[in-house]
């Protein structure tokens, strides 16, 4: 049988606004099966981050239901989403997000602290395995602003990749690079795609369909599977 990721049901986002309800997401369905390679597209404004931030247990959803693992996201503290996150989810963002004052090393190692009980020098083995997945082992002593943007995302990859997260989720992680800058990182996740993990990716770039096991396109609030934005 196959094995599903994360399984979402039935599940709805909707903000406020002066007493009045915004849907966002409607009734959402659907399974990811481990070692997929998911891109969402979408038009600006139509829930694509808001999606990957709940799947990342970044922000809350209103009704439905949302199984990570087996297990039932709802059901969570806050406290224990918090190292659920940390232990089983890794982050890409458009804008890097790496702490200036830190070395590349020290930003990559951030999530292994935060996990604790490792050892220093399994820590240093853990950040050197993720910079060889990213090829960027001569950077381990840099600093951020000694680095191009497309390395600055390698490492944010690195960052992510650090405690062997069960998914990858990547909002937009080629949107601030140039075309061919960009499609290093692409080639770094389809890489970690045959490696089996599984990466769920938004992106406006449509030419990035073709990398995908799985592309779903949200309108409306509601996925599509064609090609209709
Ligand atoms: N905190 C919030 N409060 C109210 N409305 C919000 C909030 N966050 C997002 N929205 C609204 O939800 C909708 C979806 O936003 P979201 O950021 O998910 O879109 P997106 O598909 O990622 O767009 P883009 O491609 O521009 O990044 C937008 O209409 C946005 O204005
Ligand atoms: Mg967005």
């Amino acid at each position: 049988m196959t094995k599903h990721l994360l399984e979402v049901k039935d599940l709805c986002k909707w903000y406020e606004q002066d007493k009045n309800r915004y849907l966002v997401l409607k009734n959402l369905d659907f399974k990811v099966e481990q070692g997929s390679f998911v891109v969402v597209m979408g038009k600006s404004g139509s829930g694509k981050t808001t999606l990957l931030n709940i799947l990342g247990l970044l922000d809350n959803f209103n009704e439905g239901s949302y199984v990570f693992n087996g297990q039932d996201v709802t059901k969570m503290t806050e406290n224990q989403r918090c190292s659920f996150r940390n232990n089983h989810i890794g982050f890409i963002f458009q804008q890097f997000y790496l702490i200036e004052s830190l070395t590349v090393a020290q930003n990559i190692e951030l999530p292994l602290l935060y996990h604790g009980g490792y050892s220093s020098e399994q820590r240093i083995d853990m950040v050197k395995k993720s910079l060889q997945d990213v090829e960027l082992e001569e950077k381990f002593k840099s600093y951020p602003n000694e680095l191009s943007g497309g390395q600055q995302q390698r490492i944010s990859i690195a960052r992510a990749l650090v405690n062997e997260p069960d998914v990858i989720l990547a909002d937009e992680p080629t949107g601030a690079l140039d075309w061919k800058t960009g499609l290093k990182i692409i080639d770094i996740l389809v890489k970690l795609n045959k490696q089996n993990k599984t990466i769920i990716m938004v992106t406006h770039d449509s030419d990035l369909k073709k990398y995908a096991t799985h592309c779903v396109f949200l309108k409306d609030g509601i996925f599509s599977e064609e090609d209709n934005i």
